[in-house]
């Protein structure tokens, strides 16, 4: 069980009755799912690592019915657990225990797109590759990919402030995310749906929501910034025989690419052995100890693959890539690009995935992964390191055949203390979940902690919103 192998008490919440059931059926007829087989995959997350026990799944379809099953929740005291896709990787998105499960599986209607400025407004649980499509149709991108794109929710992608593969160029949700509709713990909406690129009028309160893990209230809809669908797109995959060549092919492509670079990925040997044994893909390049892909984007086909060519000759003839394949049409960039984002569905191959998720010096973004395989040595299957090298992005992995405590112990605090040596985030981009909570303190000192208990507390004072989830349970140990 998920709660004893953490060691979480429930919290004194009241437990769903059949008046509550009967409740939500007049509400939402035929969209509650209560007792065995249907709940049972909204209580399993992606990587089978954490399991709840709800009974009641519900889905709703508006933002006035989210704010009437708020409102009844918060008056009975009943815990919620809102849901997206349930793509989520440290545990955030399944009840640890009996929490009502509040899916956005049907609150997917676009509600608007502007043409001219590129502001889509949309429902929260919108998946993003339909998204995608739809504005990719009117010549436009969502300024963010994934490779869970065909199943997560826009509003899972907002409240755990997803970065992904296109950070490098477009930035953030903090920047992108123009409004928010959410629903507050009391029930009440609160509107900042606005579609406007400026707006100084007093503190911004949709950041709060943004990466809140659905702590502080559910986020209803959407508006979003989609940057221009480019003309020209370029992809290299590349083969280095060493960490510093990566690190010096990254700053000469930088400096030679210039505005057109979109992406920065890498990967280790390790991860391509992965992706060609259990999802029979086929390296494009001879066999190196690293590999990058490079992306471009830009608005003029010639101009880009010229500056593009000027790059691959000077990396080539200085050593500093030893093989290399470039691909301009879609097919063939969809095929590198798989190589990369499928890597962590090779991984959940191997067996039980520790996921680790970093922000570091890019300089010493590797030697986390060399010093942990030397610690591990045997008793790890794999210790793996790939990520978005161009964000300080690592993503280490280590596998073993299932779970084992011991394995745990080696591997944590000494991934966190290390990282807070060299002041990393000890999560970059996945949030902390439900597996990550306990250690916030490696990241952000007590006072940091302390004032976002206070605004948990003034957002949803009976802590029903997706307890046991991002702050810490207990007054944090300071790291010193
Ligand atoms: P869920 O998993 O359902 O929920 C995630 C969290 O958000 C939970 O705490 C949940 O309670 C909360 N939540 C969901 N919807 C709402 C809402 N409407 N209102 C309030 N709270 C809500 N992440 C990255 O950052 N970058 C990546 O490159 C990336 N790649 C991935 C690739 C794969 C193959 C997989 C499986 C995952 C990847 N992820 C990545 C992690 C995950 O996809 C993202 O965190 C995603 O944003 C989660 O969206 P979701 O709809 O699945 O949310
Ligand atoms: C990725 O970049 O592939 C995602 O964040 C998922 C992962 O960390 O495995
Ligand atoms: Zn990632």
């Amino acid at each position: 069980r998920t709660c004893e192998r953490y060691a979480v008490r429930r919290l004194p919440f009241a437990r769903p009755a059949e008046r509550d059931v009967a409740f939500f059926e007049r509400l939402m007829p035929g969209r509650v799912l209560a007792g065995q087989p249907e709940v049972e995959p909204f209580n399993v997350d992606w990587l089978k690592s954490v399991r709840g026990c709800s009974q009641l799944v519900l889905k709703p379809q508006t933002t006035a019915e989210v704010s009437q099953v708020l409102r009844y929740c918060y008056e009975r005291n009943l815990a919620v657990n809102p849901q997206g896709g349930n793509t989520g990787l440290v545990g955030g998105s399944v009840p640890v225990f009996d929490e009502i499960i509040l899916s956005t599986a049907l609150m997917n209607q676009i509600i608007s797109f502007d043409k001219v400025s590129g502001i889509l407004v949309c429902q929260a649980g919108c998946v993003l590759e339909r998204l995608s499509e739809y504005v990719e149709e009117q010549g436009f991108i969502m300024p963010l990919d994934l490779g869970a794109k065909g199943s997560c929710h826009i509003g899972g992608n907002v409240a755990t402030n997803a970065g992904g593969l296109r950070l490098l160029r477009y930035g953030s949700l903090r920047g992108t995310v123009l409004g928010l509709e959410v629903v507050l713990a009391d029930g009440s909406a609160l509107d900042c749906l606005t579609s406007l690129r400026k707006d100084n009028t007093g503190y911004d309160l949709k950041q709060l929501f943004i990466g809140s893990e659905g702590t502080l209230g559910v986020i209803t809809a959407v508006s979003i910034l989609c940057p221009q669908k480019p003309k020209a797109v370029n992809v290299a995959f590349l083969g280095c025989q060493s960490f510093a060549k990566v690190l010096e092919t990254f700053t000469t492509c930088r400096a030679m690419l210039g505005e057109i670079l979109s992406a920065y990925e890498f990967m280790d040997e390790k991860c391509m052995e992965l992706v060609e044994r259990h999802l029979k893909l086929s390296s494009p390049v001879a066999d190196s100890p690293f590999y990058v892909l490079i992306e471009t984007s830009g608005s003029n086909t010639t101009h880009d693959e010229e500056k593009l060519n000027n790059f691959l000759e000077r990396a080539m003839t200085s050593g500093l890539v030893t093989d290399g394949t470039v691909a301009t049409d879609d097919k063939k960039i969809k095929v590198l690009w798989s190589l990369r984002e499928r890597i962590t569905e090779a991984l959940t191959h191997e067996g039980y995935v520790y996921k680790y998720d970093i922000s570091l010096p890019v300089e010493k973004l590797y030697d986390l992964v060399t010093d942990m395989r030397a610690r591990l040595g045997q008793s790890a299957k794999n210790v793996v390191g790939y990520g978005h090298l161009g964000d300080g992005n690592l993503h280490l992995n280590i596998t073993a055949e299932s779970y084992s405590h011991s394995l745990l112990d080696a591997i944590e605090p000494f991934v966190y203390e290390w990282t807070a040596r060299c002041s990393g985030s000890i999560s970059a981009e996945h949030g902390l979940g439900f597996k990550k909570r306990q250690f916030i303190q490696y990241s952000k000192p007590r006072k940091a902690v302390l004032l976002m208990q206070q605004f948990k507390a003034m957002l949803d004072p009976k802590g029903i919103l997706n307890p046991y989830k991002t702050l810490p349970s207990a007054p944090e140990r300071s790291t010193g």
